[in-house]
């Protein structure tokens, strides 16, 4: 049986992908995941390596025949990171990462497929909205984000020189923020903790509390379901293409009034809560992925609009698996 290897598969996304997996056509490949933590979801329903990619010698206890894809999503990142620990980002983004390339020219496989972050180009929706695949990198050198956007723009440039000289094919992902339900609801902002604000817009729809609404409400974003992510790494893994590039996205914007409305619709039982403006706090980001590569090369076509997402949510919250 062919094999797809999942390295990062306890984290966020690698457990709805894992899931995904479950329930589509590819019974004919064996899923196996590689993390440097445990989670028992993952263990009873995959093959499961514990391993840190950053040591080489631990490769050599994973499975080495037949491999046909490798999808790698791994990369520490602010908003999983307390304090500020920068050399983690070069020791895993760069290393790590190159470490898990080296493994898939040596066991002939197939296609490397990697996940980074759209904080290289994000800055530049400030000016076009729309984010396209093919923009060059624009970002501040200063602040907690620089060394992980560089670590992951020279994880990449690595990632085009092994296609280059081996003919590894490769494919590339660039995810902004991705929605999805987790037990957890918190993430890091300059390396302290905090809840995430779409959590906290559900939690004050479900207690029937007012949904504020901060800065400029019109501003709209991409929002994501994971289970859309999932559904687009899927078609890379059996495209027919040597490399490719793509934006993870809707390709449609929410504005932020659109955002509490549908939060309200979606988990406010009570028939209480309002939406309250406050101008006077920070806007959001505004962007929309440009997701044209990804819909034109693997017939990809994102399932969930942004209340079927919610609703979605509030089936998995019911269910608590992750
Ligand atoms: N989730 C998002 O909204 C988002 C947005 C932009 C980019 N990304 C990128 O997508 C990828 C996956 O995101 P996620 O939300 O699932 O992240 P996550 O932090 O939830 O999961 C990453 C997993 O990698 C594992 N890991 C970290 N370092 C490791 C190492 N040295 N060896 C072995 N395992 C290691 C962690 O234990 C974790 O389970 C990351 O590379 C991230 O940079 C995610």
């Amino acid at each position: 049986m062919k094999k797809i290897l999942i390295f990062g598969i306890c984290g966020n996304i690698g457990k709805y992908l894992l899931d995904y997996f479950l329930n589509s056509e590819s019974a004919d490949f064996e899923i196996i995941g590689i993390d440097m933590i445990r989670c028992d979801y993952v263990e009873k329903n995959a093959r499961f390596f514990q391993m840190n990619i950053n040591n080489r010698n631990e490769f050599d206890s994973l499975p080495s025949e037949d491999i046909f894809a490798v999808i790698d999503l791994i990369g520490p990142m602010p908003a999983r990171m307390e304090g500020y620990h920068p050399e983690e980002y070069v020791r895993t983004n760069i290393m790590g990462t190159f470490n898990i390339v080296q493994f898939c020219v040596e066991k002939k496989v197939d296609r490397f497929i990697y996940a980074k972050s759209y904080c290289d180009i994000l800055s530049r929706a400030e000016k076009e909205i729309t984010l396209t695949v093919d923009m060059s990198p624009s970002f501040d050198y200063g602040n907690q984000h620089s060394i992980y956007t560089v670590s992951q723009l020279a994880a990449v440039e690595l990632i085009k020189c092994m296609h280059a000289y081996y003919s590894l094919k490769t494919f590339i992902i660039r995810l902004p923020t991705i929605y999805l339900w987790s037990k957890n609801d918190k993430y890091f902002v300059k390396g302290k903790v905090a809840k995430m604000m779409y959590r906290h817009m559900i939690d004050c729809a479900i207690d029937g509390r007012d949904v504020e609404v901060w800065g400029d409400p019109k501003r709209p974003k991409d929002m994501p379901y994971v289970k859309d992510l999932c559904q687009m790494i899927y078609k890379v893994c059996f495209v027919n293409k040597d490399e490719g590039y793509y934006n993870a996205g809707t390709g449609v914007g929410i504005s932020l009034i659109n955002q509490a409305q549908g939060i309200i619709e979606a988990f406010d039982e009570s028939g209480k809560s309002k939406i309250k403006f406050c101008p006077e706090k920070p806007n959001a980001p505004q962007y929309i992925m440009d997701i044209k590569e990804a819909v034109d090369e693997l017939g990809y076509c994102p399932k969930y609009s942004f209340l079927d997402m919610l609703r979605d949510m509030k089936i998995e919250r019911k269910l608590n698996r992750f």
